[in-house]
């Protein structure tokens, strides 16, 4: 198996939980060999202001990882959610590339040598990228074009020519057509970036599995050998199980996510080892999925390796092996 080698395991840390319980800090402590901020390197949380950045709660994550030995994964550079007002008053392309090149600069330039990775965009590709070109219509499509995935990948090089640049995007793990074709848009991409020459290392896929889909292992086999063709690592950057259509049976749900899981990891390992394995967040009781995904018959959504009580459920032992290496 191509991960008989360990594997880095992180989460993402959510501030306010990373503030105000403690055991969620010792989670991160015990599990994790990597943290990425989840909110706190976002543009709306950074740039209340056009003329300022606000990296207190950013400092505060990256100097706990620091202090705990834990690596630092940086996101996101470029995204087309997560923007303070001002950034949608931008009318011009010179206006838009000139904020974008100066944020990226202040931004990596701060954490040069301490976040090792970026995700240096989220989410460009349009989710059904068969009709009508591949690009989601963000703020920066419409003011840049293409060239704003360029601008972002050269930009970060430029500044931190050590860190590692990575493309983030969800939705290529399951068995259906838009997977299929998102892989295929997400290969194009990098390799265009590669063929001009653009600094890119790796692809990040978010992974939030739906429960009820399958995992698409043959498509993501040849999805892992075409990337590593391409000379790229394979980063899952959020991985999480969105339960919302599983019956109410916490144990039922929780064997169902954790077996997911396993298929998921090994389809990817079994052709590439994946550079890391990210979780987004640890523990149930914090958790995007519950208030995107909420369930009719109002049960917590139990999406992470922990559950609300941070009691390990059936996914972390599956995680477990590949931290250990077996
Ligand atoms: O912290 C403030 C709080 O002070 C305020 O009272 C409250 C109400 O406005 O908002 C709180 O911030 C929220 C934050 O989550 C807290 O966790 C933001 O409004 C809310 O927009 C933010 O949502 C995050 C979302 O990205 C948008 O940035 C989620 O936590 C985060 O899990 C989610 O993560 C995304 C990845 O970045 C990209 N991939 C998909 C993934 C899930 O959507």
């Amino acid at each position: 198996r191509a991960a008989s080698r360990p594997v880095a395991l992180g989460s993402a840390a959510e501030i306010g939980a990373f503030r105000g319980d403690p055991r969620y800090r010792e989670a991160l402590k015990r599990y994790c060999d990597i943290v990425v901020p989840m909110n706190d390197l976002k543009w709306d949380a950074l740039r209340h202001e056009r003329a300022g950045f606000d990296f207190a709660g950013a400092d505060e994550i990256v100097a706990f990882a620091e202090a705990n030995g834990k690596a630092l994964r940086g996101h996101t550079l470029l995204w087309g959610e997560a923007l303070p007002p001002w950034v949608g008053e931008m009318t011009t392309r010179a206006e838009a590339e000139r904020e974008l090149v100066r944020h990226i600069e202040v931004v990596v330039d701060r954490y040069k040598g301490r976040i090792a990775t970026w995700d240096v965009v989220n989410e460009v590709i349009k989710y059904d990228p068969t009709s009508g070109g591949p690009w989601r219509d963000t703020v920066w499509q419409h003011l840049l074009g293409p060239e704003h995935v360029e601008i972002a990948f050269r930009t970060a090089a430029r500044t931190d020519p050590k860190a590692r640049l990575v493309l983030n995007d969800f939705h290529f793990e399951e068995r259906d057509a838009g997977a299929a074709a998102r892989r295929a848009v997400a290969l194009d991409i990098c390799r265009r970036l590669r063929d001009k020459g653009i600094p890119i290392h790796g692809l990040g896929m978010q992974a939030h599995l739906y429960a009820e889909r399958t995992i698409d292992i043959d498509g993501l086999q040849r999805f892992m050998r075409d990337l590593d063709a391409l000379g790229l690592d394979v980063e899952i950057t959020e991985l999480d199980v969105i339960d919302w259509k599983m019956p109410a049976d916490a144990a039922l749900r929780d064997k169902r996510a954790a077996a997911l899981v396993a298929s998921f990891l090994g389809a990817v390992a079994s052709a590439k080892r994946p550079k890391a394995i990210v979780t987004w967040g640890l523990t149930d009781r914090y958790s995007w999925v519950g208030e995107t995904f909420p369930r009719k018959d109002g049960a917590r959504a139990r999406p992470l390796p922990l559950d609300a009580d941070y009691r390990p459920k059936p996914m972390l032992a599956v995680l477990e092996r590949y931290r250990r290496g077996t």
